[in-house]
């Protein structure tokens, strides 16, 4: 890797160019690099005006994630950004591509600064569990005001360089290369034909009482208590105007500090970087993709029109079939719904939808598919549903086309063979609703070719998506930690809690929703369907808890039938604790002889992490994840574990590999089957490592 900072000296102007690909990420290389190409810049006689500039596609993107949590190298970046603001020539930053974070706090302690058309602006720290730690809540709200200032950071979001023209934030858009109008703008400065904003300038701007409202409005707007970085922002916004600079300065530092080292901060940073880990196949470095241009989509309903809407959206022609022409009229309206919403919000534009829509046929059989690059199958979850799709696809598919399905639980080698081609069969497990969910388990047969691996990834990317790969077992990653999570949340139902205190334990935990409203909202008869398909195989010595089936049977089935754990009166989302679900409970239990106890809110979370991370542990045995983050990235992605807990097997290791043992083996004595710990841990343990070490 270079991390240099090249410095061209001409004419009175230094270009100094930063260089650290991929994202001239300011790492210590870097850091180091920019304060000596600057001490010779500000040494050099001859230099008047230093142009700040970055090679390749990007401007900084921050500081270096990976350094955090370590001991930074000098210089840190807020004595380099200070360097920069006091620096006695002026300095010029010509910005492109993506400005974030700490690169954009460095280009806030610049004089000027340009920007490309298509530069974006942000300060997405506080996605990091973080705040901007180089000057950025000092300097921002004294440039925008404080009210634009809070509303960048405490978003994340970035802005286009157009509106960060309007707000101030840069001082012009130039065409024809922000480094070239930064080097013409130097020019005209030292031919007397030009202007520099002043600094100073800035602070006789600043409006005490509307900082201070921004401050009041933007404590009352807070929201989830459980994270500390938004409150912590806007203290140091309220610093800045109330402290001297220097003070504001040491503030925000401090604030940052204690940030950082939280394990909110750490959960955060780790789920950034296991969405790029997991991207990253070192068995397919080599192998080439094929091409996808064509795709058919089997079946029409929310799934089959999510996945063809995200088809349509990343440029493929899709053929939508479905078995009649009834069901693929309202396969066809479900895409158009989609467009229309996408119209409607501005995410697309009127004439993108007439492209996308003529690029969209429809057909009622698989004969229509014979074209496809790759067909994804979106059917009714039923294996042998599937497997006569795909004896038909083979039949008809032309040779070389990739075979995927869309199973949630099913067993892909199974499906396969319904094929003579079983080397171009794959898992593609998408998420509902497939517009927002970015999660894809790409699930990898025995047989499937590694081209064909390849292609899962490269169009999970193409369509927007984060790609996970899976072995296959029932339920692949997610699917099978959630039968984890629910077991155990089902025995503590059985043992003593209601499923409103489960619910309340686990939202209070961090997750969107409870296991029961999850259920309810579902349908309950989806994992009924599934509990019955694998009745005949279950191991009658395990526990098995029946209430679920119970409510099935007395007709509740979740929130589309009015009742299911909750009640829904007028169908409402919110649904209400009904005394005759506890009462059927209360039965079940008198029937298996259980006296309910006492549980606390603590048991219930304890179990239920204890119960995925074990579930995790021997998903890593069986080789159906690869890495532990692969896991974590599963569940963050796809079933509203809260980022900001990093994940099953982070919060493990959080939590104490050791600790979390011993649980397990507690429990086993109740439950031998479920509980048992799995080897891994042990291992773990006993070299003194945790799962993270085993992600790279
Ligand atoms: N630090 C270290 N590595 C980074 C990085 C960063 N800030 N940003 C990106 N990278 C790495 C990625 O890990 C990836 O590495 P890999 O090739 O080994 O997988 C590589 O750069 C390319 O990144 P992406 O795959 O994400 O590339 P994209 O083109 O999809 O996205 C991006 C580019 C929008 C810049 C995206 O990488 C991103 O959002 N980066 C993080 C930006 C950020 O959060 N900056 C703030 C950091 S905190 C900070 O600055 C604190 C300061 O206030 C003190």
């Amino acid at each position: 890797m270079t991390e240099e900072a090249g410095i061209a000296i001409g004419d009175g102007i230094a270009t100094i160019t930063l260089d650290n690909p991929p994202v001239n990420a300011l790492g210590a290389g870097l850091r180091g690099a920019l304060m000596t190409a600057l001490g010779a810049a500000l040494h050099d006689p001859g230099v008047q005006v230093i142009v700040l500039t970055a090679a390749g596609r990007t401007w900084p993107a921050g500081a270096d994630i990976r350094e955090f949590g370590r001991s930074p190298g000098a210089p840190s970046l807020p004595e380099l950004c200070q360097a920069v603001a006091g620096s006695a020539k002026p300095v010029i930053a010509a910005l492109h591509g993506m400005v974030l974070g700490g690169g954009l706090e460095l280009a806030l302690a610049a004089r000027v600064r340009l920007a490309e058309p298509g530069t974006e602006l942000g300060l997405p720290e506080v996605t990091l569990g973080i705040l901007p730690g180089a000057g950025g809540t000092q300097r921002l709200p004294r440039l925008i005001g404080a009210k634009r200032a809070l509303g960048l950071m405490l978003s994340g979001l970035p802005i286009g360089a157009a509106r960060a023209e309007e707000l101030g934030l840069v001082d012009a858009v130039t065409e024809g290369g922000s480094a070239a109008a930064a080097e013409r703008l130097a020019r005209a400065y030292l031919a007397g034909e030009a202007e520099l904003p002043e600094v100073e300038e800035q602070r006789r701007r600043v409006d005490p009482r509307a900082w201070l409202l921004a401050v009041a409005a933007a404590r009352s707007g807070l929201g989830d208590p459980q994270l500390p970085a938004p409150g912590r922002i806007i203290d140091c916004v309220e610093a800045a105007l109330l402290l001297p600079e220097d003070e504001g300065f040491a503030f925000e530092r401090a604030a940052f500090e204690d940030l950082v080292a939280t394990s909110e901060a750490a959960a955060l940073r780790h789920a950034f970087l296991a969405e790029r880990r997991a991207a990253k196949q070192p068995d397919l470095a080599h192998v080439k993709p094929r091409e996808i241009h064509n795709v058919g989509v089997v079946g029409g309903g929310l799934m089959g029109a999510g996945i063809a809407t995200a088809l349509l959206g990343a440029g493929c022609s899709v053929t939508l079939v479905e078995r009649d022409g009834e069901a693929l009229a309202a396969g066809l309206a479900r895409v158009a719904t989609h467009h229309e919403r996408a119209v409607a919000k501005g995410r697309l534009s009127p004439e993108a939808r007439e492209a996308e829509w003529a690029r969209l046929a429809g057909a009622t059989g698989l004969a229509a598919l014979a074209g496809s690059d790759l067909v994804i199958e979106a059917a009714y979850e039923d294996e042998a549903v599937k497997a006569g799709i795909f004896a038909e696809l083979d039949r008809v598919a032309r040779p070389g086309a990739i075979l995927a399905t869309n199973t949630s639980y099913l067993d892909v080698n199974r499906i396969a063979a319904a094929t003579a081609r079983p080397g171009d069969v794959i898992g593609l497990h998408f998420f509902l609703p497939v517009q927002a969910m970015r999660l894809v388990e790409v699930v990898v047969g025995a047989e499937t070719a590694p081209d064909v691996i390849a292609s899962a990834f490269a169009l999970a990317r193409r369509i927007g998506k984060v790609a996970v790969r899976a072995g296959v077992c029932d339920g692949f990653i997610g699917n099978r930690i959630l039968t984890a999570y629910r077991t155990a949340a089902d025995f503590l139902l059985e043992d003593g809690a209601s499923p409103y205190e489960i619910d309340r334990a686990m939202v209070a935990w961090g997750f969107p929703a409870g296991p029961y409203q999850v259920l309810d909202m579902a349908g309950l008869d989806i994992s009924w369907a599934r509990r019955r398909r694998l009745a005949a195989t279950r191991d009658p010595a395990r526990r098995y808890v029946a209430i679920g089936d119970r409510l099935c049977e007395a007709g509740r089935l979740g929130r589309k039938a009015g009742k299911g754990y909750y009640l829904y009166p007028e169908r409402a989302w919110q649904g209400v604790e009904d005394p005759d679900v506890l009462a059927l409970i209360a039965a079940e239990r008198e029937a298996r002889g259980i006296v309910a106890r006492e549980v606390t809110a603590a048991e219930i979370q304890d179990r239920v992490l204890a119960a995925m991370a074990n579930e995790g542990a021997r998903i890593l045995e069986e080789g159906i994840a690869a890495r532990p983050s692969d896991i974590d990235l599963v569940m963050l992605l796809g079933y509203g574990f809260p980022r900001w807990r990093g994940g099953p097997m982070l919060a493990a290791d959080q939590a104490g590999l050791l600790a979390l043992r011993k649980r397990l083996v507690d429990y086993a004595r109740e439950e031998e089957a479920f509980w048992r710990p799995a080897a891994l841990w042990e291992e773990l343990i006993k070299n003194g490592r945790k799962f993270a070490d085993l992600n790279d």
